[in-house]
């Protein structure tokens, strides 16, 4: 089976087609046109601009993800929440288009599904695919949630974020530093010149046995001490709250990621997925955390590529749903800007 997938639901215009191979997603193509350079100019997304930039790159996506026409394909997927309601509408109505006239089945995905199944997409290095019960990490612009994988295509909610996303603090606090959209490469640059232990910041929640996390109280907690800082911040300022900064958002998330390992003896893997899953920190960081708390549980994180948004992932999830679930009637699926993972 090999699935032609289309991702919009944001700021990448993306499609790929990925073939399974011993219940393993094989990325065939994977096409990626970036709106970032145009939302950069404006600090953040513009959700009417970046609806019209994917009207414009998604049929040149399509074609070189297609290879123009020399590649085919069995069935279709698309990204239908949550996500930017004008940005998800012009993949699913390409999405629903092929399948309407090729008669090919569909598939709906939930684009944290993708995030999640991105665990599943082997690196160069040949990772092993993730063992359940998983324990999967997603930290992305829009979300920060710990979810319990016993089977497939079943998740069990954890914990998730309370205010913003981790992605998203990692936006406003670069955005403070004057540093670019997104944030999160820019900061971990900057970071790689500065002292984390240079200041002191708030870990929320850290009295409390929750699985949720929070991460406006510590963005508030820089905004105050950049208030109280000598301006212009020097260099090694800037470089040593970006590192503060990093290493504590990786502290929160590896804090619940432990409690979580702790709290269910059955999870044989931790994966770490989604946009924030890049930063090379928390990576070390989580891989250290998880095998400090159990020595025999798989760490998994997706390659680079496949953390932030992508249209493999969205392929990747579509196979488990054609071995382990069933193809969606186009017809009848609707996109759905707030979705729920397992809705
Ligand atoms: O998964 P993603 O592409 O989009 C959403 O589904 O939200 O995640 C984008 C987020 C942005 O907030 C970006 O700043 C963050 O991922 N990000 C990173 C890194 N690369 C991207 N955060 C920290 N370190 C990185 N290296
Ligand atoms: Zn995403």
């Amino acid at each position: 089976m090999k699935i032609l997938a289309i991702e919009t639901s944001c700021d990448e215009t993306a499609a790929a087609i990925v073939e399974e191979k011993n219940f393993r997603p094989v990325v065939l193509t994977s096409v990626i046109a970036s709106q970032l350079a145009v939302h950069a100019k404006t600090g953040g997304v513009v959700p009417d601009l970046a609806a019209r930039l994917h009207t414009e790159a998604l049929p040149r996506v399509l074609q070189e993800a297609t290879k123009h026409k020399r590649l085919d394909y069995d069935a279709v997927a698309v990204t239908v929440g949550p996500g930017l309601i004008g940005c998800l509408l012009v993949g699913a109505a390409a999405a629903k288009t092929v399948a309407a006239v090729t008669g090919k089945p569909f598939f709906a995905i939930n684009h944290l599904e993708g995030h999640i199944y991105s665990a599943w997409l082997p690196s160069v290095r040949e990772t092993p695919a993730p063992e359940l019960p998983a324990l999967v990490v997603i930290v992305s612009g829009g979300h920060s949630e710990l979810v319990l994988m016993e089977r497939h295509l079943y998740y069990q909610h954890l914990g998730s974020t309370r205010d913003d996303a981790a992605g998203e603090a990692f936006d406003k606090v670069a955005r403070l530093l004057g540093l670019g959209y997104p944030g999160g490469p820019a900061i971990s640059e900057l970071a790689r010149r500065g002292n984390e232990q240079e200041f002191g910041l708030p870990v929320p929640l850290e009295g409390e046995e929750t699985f949720d996390f929070s991460f406006s109280g510590l963005k508030a907690a820089v905004v105050s001490l950049v208030g109280k800082l000598p301006k212009p911040l020097a260099a090694h300022t800037r470089a040593d709250l970006a590192a503060s900064f990093q290493a504590t958002v990786s502290r929160i998330i590896a804090r619940n990621t432990a409690r979580a390992v702790q709290s269910f003896p059955e999870i044989r893997s931790v994966c770490l997925v989604g946009g924030v899953a890049a930063n090379d920190h928390l990576r070390t960081n989580l891989e250290r955390t998880v095998k400090q708390a159990r020595p025999a549980c798989h760490f998994i994180v997706p390659p680079y590529e496949y953390c932030t948004d992508n249209a493999a992932m969205i392929g990747a999830a579509a196979l488990f749903h054609h071995l382990f679930g069933k193809a969606d009637n186009w017809a009848g699926v609707t996109v759905d800007p707030n979705l729920k993972l397992g809705a």
